[in-house]
């Protein structure tokens, strides 16, 4: 649990495992200063480690999420002092090297303005939710700079060249409805609904075994730029990592997955992990079959009107 106060950034730690992590300089829109990337880097290297922490949402207080870097702290108060720059930039890494292979799943929740260098956060955490109306711009163009650190990189690896040219060159804005058919977060909702949807993927999230789900997020992070020979012998490797992780918690995820369905049948995979994925309490250790995994008569289940009732269900039963 983390005590400290911070003047840029609240923490709002949840008994479920759920941390918030909000930008709290509304009236300048969370730009982001030095002070405000020096908390991020602290506060996320020590969430990643603490207990309660399983879960980080990053978002923002008032009507944005971020207006990007601080022009006037971030950029005009550094000119001339290299040393202090040089520390700004470095702790400026809390959004993209640290979030990008954080050990736990991130999601940044756009509330409202995402603006310049505050793609990087959006675009580094492993899911994204907008607000319908939330705006987005690579305002750089417009004032005299590259879309900010390696945006211009990550735009073009998130969305496709046509649309990243056209964006990071007008500096035109885009929505979340937008943002989501390019690719640049999952899906958007009305801002009434942002919490709510943002929560219900944590809760998803957090049914699953830790480490299969981490370890399957930086797969898919990591192969992203290797070969297939690489890619596949990190498998191997992520694969063989997640039994040393599981032995510390007192169960194989592989082999219990496939034994609570085939000879227990207490749950089906498609429709949620298996007992005690999440907090250890498997079947063997009393967790309780799930009454989803109830098998319907075989003739039904074969039916076509069925299997269309089947892909309706919720994914998390
Ligand atoms: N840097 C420094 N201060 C900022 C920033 C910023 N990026 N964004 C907003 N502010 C400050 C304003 O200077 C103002 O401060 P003041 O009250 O002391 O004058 C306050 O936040 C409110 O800003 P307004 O412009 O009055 O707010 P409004 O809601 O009308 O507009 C908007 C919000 C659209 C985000 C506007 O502030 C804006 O265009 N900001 C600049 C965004 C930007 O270009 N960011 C840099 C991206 S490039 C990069 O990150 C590498």
């Amino acid at each position: 649990m983390l005590k400290k106060k911070y003047t840029c950034v609240k923490v709002d730690q949840q008994k479920d495992g759920i941390t918030w992590v909000i930008f709290n300089r509304p009236e300048k829109r969370n730009a982001m200063s030095p002070t405000f990337h020096a908390e991020m880097m602290e506060i996320l290297t020590l969430l990643e480690t603490d207990k309660d922490t399983k879960l980080v949402i990053i978002t923002g207080e008032g009507v944005s999420f971020s207006a990007g870097q601080d022009l006037k702290e971030f950029f005009r108060e550094t000119d001339g002092k290299p040393e202090v720059k040089a520390k700004a930039g470095n702790d400026s890494k809390w959004r993209s090297d640290k979030l990008w292979m954080y050990n736990k799943p991130t999601i940044s929740m756009i509330n409202g303005f995402c603006i310049g260098g505050a793609f990087t956060q959006c675009i580094c955490c492993d899911f994204s939710i907008a607000a319908d109306d939330a705006i987005f711009c690579l305002s750089e163009v417009n004032w005299g700079i590259l879309p900010g650190g390696m945006v211009s990189k990550m735009v073009t690896d998130t969305f496709n060249q046509r649309d990243a040219m056209f964006y990071a060159c007008t500096g035109r804005t885009f929505n979340g409805k937008e943002a989501a058919k390019m690719g640049m977060v999952n899906y958007s909702v009305p801002l009434k609904n942002l919490k709510k949807e943002t929560l219900k993927l944590a809760k998803e999230l957090l049914e699953k075994n830790p480490n299969v789900l981490v370890a399957t997020k930086h797969a898919i992070r990591s192969t992203q730029s290797m070969s297939w020979r690489s890619s596949a012998d990190y498998l191997a490797a992520k694969a063989a990592e997640i039994k040393i992780k599981d032995a510390a918690r007192g169960h194989d995820a592989y082999a219990e997955g496939i034994r609570q369905f085939i000879d227990e049948k207490a749950y089906r995979p498609v429709f949620s992990p298996y007992v005690g994925a999440a907090d250890g309490v498997t079947t063997a250790k009393g967790g309780k079959p799930r009454a989803s995994a109830a098998r319907k008569p075989k003739k039904a289940a074969a039916s076509r009107a069925s299997v269309k009732r089947i892909v309706k269900r919720s994914p998390a039963t």
